[in-house]
């Protein structure tokens, strides 16, 4: 009950067990309501709430300056309530406290935005008085619940035999991967550090030391554009394991997915997740994290209609179509075909199907019903095959969206393997690491390497839930002539690898055992728990899409004398 010296204890926990006990709290007034002769004043901390009330005129004088937020002690008497004044929304809805003493221990001005779960103010303003907008209910629950979830991972993999162990912040830029956050070294005139984007390299150096598995709760940086799911700074729990492949993490996750969802949330999963191969999921839904809760298959229509004379069907490498059983109107479709046209794509056409009956754009290309659909419409795209894909996975979420499906309380779990482990950068002409340059490529694929990167998939797996990215992992390379292959074949020299990585490579040197790992990000999982819809609404004090630290902020100019101490100056500081 949390007694301290100013209190006996907190707010939520006052109960009938304690009727006509003398208590004291201490809190912020959540509300006050005169009745003239009588007087409630809702007392608030992080517990709960409880009714205080005095009928006493000289103490309804001696307080009526008290105001909503101002931070009181109260000493009292635990009273029953009638039963007919029982308030079953509360917790502590069965007593109430008659009011002996009140001191005020300090005073709120008025707010910038009233303490309610239904606030109404902007979001710049609540972020910039963070401290205020933790005090609703809704901000409080999900920092507290999010305190749970991370204890429950710290147990879980305690009782599975991991160490946690601390790895440095403060580490070197290395190529691939997002841009780095800089931090000059005073010391070192000239040199820099680099803030971590994650513990990858430090968690394969702890297999080398024989660790044998490692977590960590890692606080990453990476200085990219921001989204709704996307943090500057932002955690993950880091984990990795020795002796093992894919199924061994593949079920380790599950079952602490599933401990931590009985747990918190009383919800028993359905494990093992499914499996599916990239190529599988991005042939069938046009993404590599596809939203499961509803079909809207992507159907490859190319054989089928090329031999129709729509000119754009028989044209394209790849006719591929999203099959609609119900209904959809005229402003429906168009809608759709603005949004794909918007988000850059060439627009999409249909058919309306009923039995024989074909009506829609393209109907007239098309003698009879070829398509495997007594009722419904077919949105159609075509075009490249990879970059159409895309397209029509877009208009699948836009359609589940249209069409509500994608508000179904749901966790659909699945896991994407056997990703690429290259993809073509076209912008700078060379191969990039499709996950991380340390990751194992299939052992069937490794002959490959130099012949045809791009065909070779890699031993990695991703962990998707409703379409939101949970987790992402591979086997590692742990032999030291594929990892310098590997790092030749996304361009880096000789000189490069040695200067970047020796340290890593060298490590291999000593029996670097097998090994692998996998990095669930920590403010998605919550927020897909919790059911929110940005990951900020689970950070205490996260940033804007900006990357602007509202309440401090941050970043911010330093002083000349700092700057000059680090040996840097600003050359354009407009
Ligand atoms: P990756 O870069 O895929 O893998 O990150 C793993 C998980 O971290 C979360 N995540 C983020 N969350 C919030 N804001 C961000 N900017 C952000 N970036 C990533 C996602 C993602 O799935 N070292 C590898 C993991 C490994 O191979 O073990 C890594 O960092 O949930």
């Amino acid at each position: 009950m949390y007694k301290t010296t100013l209190r006996s204890m907190m707010c939520g926990f006052v109960n009938k067990d304690f009727e006509n006990r003398e208590i004291k709290l201490a809190g912020w007034v959540n509300r006050i309501r005169d009745h003239g002769n009588i007087l409630f004043i809702d007392l608030r901390d992080r517990s709960g709430m409880v009714q205080i009330f005095t009928n006493s005129k000289e103490m309804i004088s001696k307080i009526k300056d008290l105001k909503s937020e101002d931070v009181i002690l109260v000493d009292g008497i635990v009273k029953k309530r009638p039963d007919n004044m029982v308030n079953r929304e509360m917790k502590t809805g069965e007593v109430e406290i008659e009011l002996k003493e009140l001191s005020i221990l300090n005073r709120s001005e008025v707010l910038p935005f009233q303490i309610d779960d239904d606030v109404k103010a902007h979001e710049e303003l609540r972020l910039k008085y963070r401290y205020l907008d933790l005090r609703r209910n809704s901000m409080k629950e999900a920092i507290i619940q999010r305190a749970k979830i991370i204890k429950c991972m710290r147990d879980f993999l305690f009782d599975e035999g991991f160490i946690e162990v601390e790895t440095p912040v403060l580490s070197k830029s290395t190529p691939e991967g997002a841009r780095d956050f800089l931090v000059p070294s005073r010391i070192h005139k000239g040199k820099f550090y680099a803030l971590v984007q994650s513990p990858q390299i430090y968690k394969q150096l702890l297999m080398v030391a024989g660790f044998d598995r490692y977590f960590q709760i890692a606080r990453c940086f990476r200085d990219e554009d921001q989204r709704a799911d996307r943090q500057p700074e932002f955690t993950q729990l880091d984990i990795e394991m020795s002796f093992v492949e894919r199924d061994d993490i593949l079920s380790l996750i599950e079952k602490m997915i599933y401990r931590i969802f009985d747990e918190i949330l009383k919800i028993k999963l359905s494990v093992p997740f499914k499996i599916l191969t990239y190529d599988e999921v991005v042939e069938k839904y046009g993404t590599d994290k596809p939203d499961l809760r509803y079909d809207l298959i992507i159907n490859d229509f190319t054989d089928i209609v090329k031999d129709s004379e729509f000119k754009i069907f028989n044209e394209n490498e790849y006719t591929g179509g999203i099959i609609f059983e119900g209904d959809l109107t005229r402003k429906e479709i168009d809608d759709l075909n603005l949004f794909i046209k918007s988000a850059g794509g060439l627009g999409l056409t249909y058919l309306k199907i009923e039995n024989e009956s074909l009506t829609g754009p393209v109907a007239k290309f098309f003698k009879k019903n070829v398509f495997n659909l007594k009722k419904g419409h077919i949105l159609f795209m075509s075009g490249k095959r990879k970059r159409t894909l895309e397209f029509l996975g877009m208009l699948r979420r836009k359609l589940a969206s249209l069409k509500g499906f994608d508000n179904k309380k749901e966790f659909n779990f699945l896991w994407v393997v056997e990703f690429p482990l290259f993809e073509f950068d076209e912008i700078e002409n060379r191969y990039v690491a499709a996950h991380h340059m340390f990751t194992m490529p299939k052992k069937e694929h490794i002959g490959m390497l130099s012949t045809d990167p791009l065909k070779v998939r890699s031993d990695t797996y991703d962990l998707v839930c409703n379409g939101v990215e949970l987790a992402s992992g591979s086997i590692r390379i742990h032999d030291r002539n594929i990892q310098k292959e590997i790092m030749k074949i996304i361009g880096m020299s000789e000189d490069e690898l040695y200067s970047k990585f020796g340290f890593l490579l060298d490590a291999f040197k000593y029996g670097a055992p097998p090994h692998g790992g996998i990095a669930p990000g920590i403010d998605r999982f919550v927020s897909l728990l919790l059911e929110r819809e940005n990951i900020k609404d689970v950070i205490a004090f996260p940033k804007t899409l900006n990357g602007v630290g509202v309440m401090e902020n941050t970043p911010d100019y330093v002083s000349s004398k700092q700057l000059k101490e680090l040996n840097i100056k600003v050359v354009n500081d407009e």
